[in-house]
């Protein structure tokens, strides 16, 4: 593994770094407050190109690899994890397209991302959660069409995106080999948007719940063959999985340089608290874990780029990376003592934020099954 990023890389890293602390980290408590993404920030993350990332050259989009994508997101997650979750479902719901799309599909998928629009990938549903082979979702061959019927919940950008990934059963007796993965837009007849969540973090991101009732889609829609959604949703939570520990990354490293300023400047029994071993030992382990994080989503982002397989590693890198953000911000709040208690520092915005990370995309009880299957069979 080469530790050195190229030049593109490094120049990437700045322009997001730059991005992040002039229009994101200013208002993330302002978001947080209101629970969404003012319009002209969108408008700014099109124009910076942070919303189409995993857009093929061939269809006018980046290219990027991998580890490059790695580190936006662990720059967008400094700033704001509910605004990164937001961005990193367009990469999540880009996938199954990316893998297996046809050139159509490609068109369709990439002109929505490419013109700064938002795309929703939806599995999860009321009975289908950590298992998620018991998708209910019916979808019916119907001549030249199918039709879906069904609910989702709990999906990131359901109530704002204009392109859907739709996980549906197309044989309902063969469980997990019958799942099948469609493209539904906004708008089709029968496509509404349910409630919308009211969530302890990430309030910046839409999170909401989808009712498919008679839904009429052509079957050039389906994505790969019938049967295939479950291999399909799992290749693409690989794929996207090390981005929630980038985030994680970032988010944790934002809470940790909080928590290594405040404890220079608050002083108690006439020092600076940073000058307390206990003070320190909290400090210390804060910078081993968010190091070995950091690695373990890089090793995970490379190990992709080099086109070898890196399912037990993504599972990794989300599980660790996820468990240091939720442990480092829990700590960030004591060195901030009552302070960051309060929401005067962002300390315990952090910590909020910071524990869906180990629940969505699978859970880190789900990411421990994947890394232990992969070691045992
Ligand atoms: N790549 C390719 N194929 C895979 C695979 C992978 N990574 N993982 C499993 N498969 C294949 C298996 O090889 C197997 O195929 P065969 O039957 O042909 O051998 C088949 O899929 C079934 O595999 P399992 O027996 O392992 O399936 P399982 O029912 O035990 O479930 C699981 C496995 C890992 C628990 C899976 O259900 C899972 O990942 N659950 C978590 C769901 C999840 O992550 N949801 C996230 C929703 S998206 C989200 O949350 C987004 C957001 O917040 C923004
Ligand atoms: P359950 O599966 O009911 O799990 C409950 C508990 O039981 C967990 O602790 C879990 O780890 C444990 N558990 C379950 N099975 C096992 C097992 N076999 N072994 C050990 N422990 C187990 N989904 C989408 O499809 N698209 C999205 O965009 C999306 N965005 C989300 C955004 C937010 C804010 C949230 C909260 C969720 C989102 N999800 C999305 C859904 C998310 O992926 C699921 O919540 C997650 O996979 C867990 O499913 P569940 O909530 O049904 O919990």
């Amino acid at each position: 593994m080469d530790f050195n990023f190229t030049p593109d890389q490094l120049d990437l890293q700045k322009m997001v770094k730059d991005f992040v602390a002039k229009e994101i980290t200013p208002h993330a408590l302002e978001m947080d407050k209101d629970g969404v993404v003012p319009a002209d920030l969108w408008k700014k993350l099109d124009e910076a190109g942070l919303l189409n990332l995993t857009v093929p050259e061939e269809y006018d989009g980046p290219g990027l690899d991998a580890l490059s994508i790695a580190l936006i997101y662990e720059e967008l997650g400094k700033g704001c994890a509910g605004v990164a979750t937001t961005t990193a479902a367009n990469a999540l719901a880009s996938y199954p397209v990316v893998l297996l799309g046809t050139d159509e599909q490609k068109r369709k998928m990439f002109d929505v991302l490419n013109n700064g629009k938002l795309a929703a990938f939806a599995l999860t549903e009321p009975g289908a959660g950590s298992d998620a082979g018991a998708v209910a979702t019916t979808a019916v061959k119907d001549g030249e069409d199918y039709i879906l019927n069904g609910t989702k919940c709990f999906i990131t950008n359901g109530g704002i995106a204009e392109i859907y990934i739709i996980f549906a059963n197309t044989r309902k007796t063969a469980g997990i080999r019958g799942l099948t993965a469609f493209i539904v837009d906004r708008g089709t007849p029968g496509f509404t948007v349910g409630k919308e969540e009211e969530k302890m973090g990430i309030r910046a991101s839409n999170t909401c719940e989808l009712v498919l009732d008679n839904v009429r889609i052509p079957a050039t829609n389906r994505i790969g063959r019938e049967g295939e959604g479950f291999k399909i949703a799992m290749k693409t939570l690989d794929a996207a999985r090390p981005f929630v520990g980038a985030v994680s990354v970032g988010l944790a490293q934002a809470a940790f340089e909080l928590a290594v300023k405040y404890s220079k400047e608050r002083v108690q029994f006439d020092k600076p608290i940073a000058s307390f071993q206990l003070v320190q030992a909290m400090l210390a382990d804060m910078a081993m874990q968010i190091e070995a994080a950091r690695l373990l989503v890089y090793k995970a982002c490379w190990l992709k780029d080099q086109g070898v397989d890196y399912t037990k590693e993504s599972a990794i890198a989300k599980c660790f990376a996820a468990d240091t953000a939720m442990k480092v911000t829990v700590d960030a709040v004591q060195v901030l003592g009552g302070y960051g208690y309060s929401k005067e520092y962002p300390a315990e915005k952090y910590m909020r934020d910071a524990k869906i990370m180990q629940i969505y995309e699978g859970t880190n009880q789900i990411q421990r099954l994947v890394i232990a299957n992969n070691i045992l069979y």
